[in-house]
């Protein structure tokens, strides 16, 4: 590491106290477009809003609670309703639609560009369904591991969350779709997420959890903020008068709405606080409750305008007027989209660990491996809640692995029946004889529904297999050229003897096992027991004809000999475990330590393969104290989406560089986590509601840490690679803004890679206490092996300014900043100070 010091004498403009508020939207940065153009807008807004009646008005102000997922129309005027959808990471409730990656693996790329290129295809998504608002991106901020929403936002840090969820917003946007950035503000854990209220002094506000929302408001030009369930200090979000009416709107300039979490609303007066829409219905805001707060003086009429012209502003400016939503010639099931998740699952996995450079594997080279783990085959797309996507087809961890191997290599795959996951017993004792009998697949019922013009003319039928061809010259069952076709079977599957089972599909028909929905997997391998039966759904549906056969067999998965120890015996055990939609979602926070049965699974497989791989699911850091030693590689991968599989082997086997950096602090305990005393809340004697004090205040994550002294087990920013890169030449040239910092950045291994440039800023000699370093720009850089390129990061003035506590307002640095650039929080390669002058 060197030491550089830069003498630039103007770097820092004094020591003047910088006005309290950013400035307001421009032009360039807003939705709201300035000049004609923008008195066009709001002279179309007056007139609509003159020529709604109040009844029209206060019906506005609540959504529609029929499908609890709209706007209420008043087409007398052509106000069309405005149709929301569900989530961050791809469309919810509207049929099968492209499965993104998750909040957290997006942020895990540190990549605008992407962030921006994901926002748009979203749009798309979105276009091609009629929706009009995205309930999307969330900004709250991963201030412990164990908050069960985690991997729907970007990670702990406010200014790397800002940044790409501005960029999400405009490529949202831009596709005439109106983003909704969430929740305002302060919902950083679920635990009893209805009520408690979040205490927080008003420089960890300003500084952290409003940081996101600002920028998004600023730069991103977000039409709609959705407020949230908790209340703070003091006040219920939807009616929180200082941040709603002051802060957003009045010192930012937000020219959007304000929506309520579902259900969230606390009274008709939460309008008069500055909410503008009541979410899913009128629940609070009712004819009657405006009434009568109107009567009470407890809301004006000129407040319900400016919450009504606030709905119109957006709606017209987005166009909602002018054309229908629905886009017919986008696909409902898009390549395009598909591609993009893909790159951005790829992108986002980080190797945490990878010790004698195990990986990347050579897949021609292996013959036997082995895979382990619930998540292997049951590889969970996104966490739990209303996030929630159903993909038109997954590619589970086991079958792209599977795909990625050539037909040669031996794959051995161990189920872990769920009642297994909690229960670990005998599960490496893979000996289960062959059985004798194989399962059977009877009582096979089958219903043919084509759509015909008008109608749907459904048939019900006996069959004695799972098979259909859907091919040009034998079309099943008539189906007429270009309709509609779906046929559902339902049987049972009856196990005359234990042993492990493979159902193997053609065609990618939806299946359905017992209770458990498992997408449309080619091959899906259970562990059965005599006697049992499963419920058995297999769906396949068909526009026009062509797409050749679709069925579905079982056999037993063919076991070498009793006794047989796979892991032993194989070129490289990889062990897929971690956390899923079951143990991490909204509505309710996580633990910290993997499920005991998981923990044993790694011991087993570590002490019986030396090469181990443990591939990891979730949204933030679980417990790895008690394995980490044994294996020599580790891969965290979110939650990936739809092509998780997919975009794990091609990590494993090289065919991509691991690119992916921490976007959250991975903790070595919990107990070391700074927030873990302030978390999550109690119960204060005369509240009748639990408190969660953010009494760690800046100092959560890698800022606390730093302060603490523990080390954590993976810093933030950390991501290793399977090439190695250099950084030089730290150099900081004024500029209008502040000034340009530029290093060199080499990369000096043997594969083409990407990695992190991360710009960090210490203030050391402040009125009140600062972070060790804070984040403040970064690069994501690919180059090819031997390549080196000038990589230039601006560093605004405005970005190293602070809230001073005991001032109440934003402050210049008072000495002289120090310029950490690195591969990580804690891997720092170049440095620099920059003397302030005029002090
Ligand atoms: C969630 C929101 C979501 C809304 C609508 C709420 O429970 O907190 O994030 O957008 O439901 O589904």
């Amino acid at each position: 590491m060197r030491l550089i010091w830069v003498a630039l004498a103007t770097l820092l403009p004094g020591l003047s106290l910088l006005a309290a508020q950013p400035s307001a939207p421009t032009a360039a940065t807003s939705p709201y477009p300035s000049g004609e153009a923008a008195e066009k807008i709001e002279a179309r807004v007056e007139k609509l809003l003159s020529q709604l009646t109040h009844e029209e008005k206060v019906s506005l102000l609540a959504g529609d609670g029929f499908d609890g997922m709209s706007t209420i129309a008043v087409p007398r005027l052509g106000i069309p309703k405005m149709v929301m959808a569900d989530g961050p990471q791809g469309i919810r409730a509207h049929g099968p639609a492209c499965s993104f990656p998750s909040g957290i693996a997006l942020a895990a790329t540190w990549d605008r560009q992407l962030a921006f290129r994901y926002g748009e295809a979203l749009g798309r998504e979105a276009r091609a369904r009629g929706i009009h608002i995205q309930l999307a991106p969330g900004v709250n901020i991963a201030r412990t591991p164990l908050n069960g929403r985690n991997f729907e936002y970007y990670g702990e840090d406010p200014y790397l969350t800002g940044e790409l969820a501005t960029e999400y917003i405009l490529g949202l946007q831009s596709q005439g779709v109106a983003a909704t950035v969430k929740h305002f503000v302060g919902n950083d854990t679920e635990w009893r997420r209805m009520e408690i209220e979040s205490i927080m002094d008003e420089q960890t506000l300003r500084e952290i959890y409003l940081q996101p929302f600002l920028k998004t408001v600023e730069r991103g030009g977000v039409w709609s903020v959705m407020s949230a369930y908790n209340r703070l200090n003091g006040f219920p979000s939807t009616s929180n008068d200082a941040l709603q009416n002051g802060v957003l709107k009045k010192e930012w300039g937000f020219p959007g709405l304000v929506m309520s979490d579902w259900w969230a609303t606390e009274s008709v007066e939460s309008i008069a606080k500055g909410l503008d829409l009541e979410m899913p219905m009128g629940y609070r805001v009712t004819p009657e409750s405006v009434r009568e707060a109107l009567d009470h003086g407890k809301l004006t009429e000129a407040r319900i305008d400016d919450a009504v012209r606030r709905l119109l502003r957006m709606a017209v400016s987005m166009g909602f007027l002018d054309r229908p939503q629905l886009r017919k010639d986008l696909p409902l099931d898009s390549k395009e989209n598909d591609a993009l998740s893909l790159d951005v699952a790829t992108k986002s996995i980080t190797l945490l660990k990878n010790e004698r450079a195990l990986l990347p594997l050579d897949g021609t080279k292996l013959k036997r491996v082995v895979v382990y783990g619930p998540n292997a085959q049951d590889t969970p797309t996104v966490g739990g809640g209303s996030g929630g996507v159903t993909p038109f087809r997954k590619v589970s961890f086991l079958e792209g692995i599977r795909r990625a191997l050539p037909p040669k290599t031996e794959i051995f795959y161990a189920p872990m029946p769920v009642k297994e996951v909690f229960s670990l017993h005998n599960f490496l004792e893979l000996g289960k004889p062959a059985p004798t009998l194989p399962p059977r697949i009877t009582d096979i019922r089958k219903m043919v529904s084509i759509n015909q013009p008008g109608f749907t003319r459904v048939t019900f039928e006996r069959e004695n297999d799972i098979s259909v061809w859907w091919e040009k010259n034998f079309a099943p069952e008539d189906v007429p050229k270009g309709r509609e076709a779906r046929i559902v079977w339902d049987a049972r599957i009856e196990v005359p003897a234990s042993g492990n089972f493979e159902l193997i599909t053609t065609g990618h028909p939806e299946i359905r096992l017992g209770e458990k929905e498992l997408g449309n997997p080619e091959s899906y391998v259970m562990s059965l027991e005599q006697g049992e039966t499963l419920p058995l759904r297999i769906t396949a549906s068909e526009v026009g004809r062509g797409s050749g056969r679709v069925s579905v067999t079982i056999r037993p998965v063919p076991v070498e000999s009793t006794g047989f120890h796979p892991a032993e015996n194989a070129d490289v055990a990889i062990v897929c475990v971690g956390l899923s939609q079951e143990v991490e979602g909204e509505g309710f926070d996580r633990g910290f330590t993997l499920p005991v049965a998981q923990q044993q699974l790694i011991w087993k497989v570590a002490k019986a393969n030396p090469n181990t791989i443990v591939v990891l699911s979730g949204g933030a850091a679980v417990d790895m104290r008690d394995w980490i030693g044994m294996v020599p590689s580790v891969l965290q991968t979110w939650y990936l989406g739809q092509d998780a599989g997919t975009a794990l082997a091609s990590i494993l086997f090289g065919g991509a560089n691991p690119s992916g950096h921490l976007p959250c602090t991975f903790d070595r305990t919990i107990d070391e986590n700074p927030a873990f005393r302030h978390y999550p809340g109690n119960f204060p004697v005369g509240k009748e509601w639990p408190v969660v004090d953010y009494h760690e205040g800046i100092f959560y994550g890698y800022r606390g840490y730093d302060r603490s002294g523990f080390a954590p087990l993976f810093p933030f920013g950390h991501g290793l690679s399977y090439t190695e890169f250099e950084i030089s030449d730290l150099k900081a040239t004024p500029t209008a803004e502040g000034h340009s910092v530029t290093v060199a950045v080499k990369n000096t291994g043997s594969r083409d890679g990407a990695t992190v440039v991360q710009l960090y800023a210490g203030l050391p000699a402040e009125m009140t206490p600062r972070p060790l370093r804070e984040l403040k720009g970064f690069q994501r850089v690919t180059l090819k092996s031997g390549e080196s390129r000038a990589v230039a990061i601006p560093l605004p003035v405005a970005s190293l300014r602070y809230w001073h506590p005991e001032m109440g307002t934003w402050v210049n640095p008072q000495g002289p900043v120090r310029i950490d650039v690195g591969l990580s929080e804690r891997d720092i390669r170049q440095q620099a100070t920059l003397p302030v002058t005029g002090m």
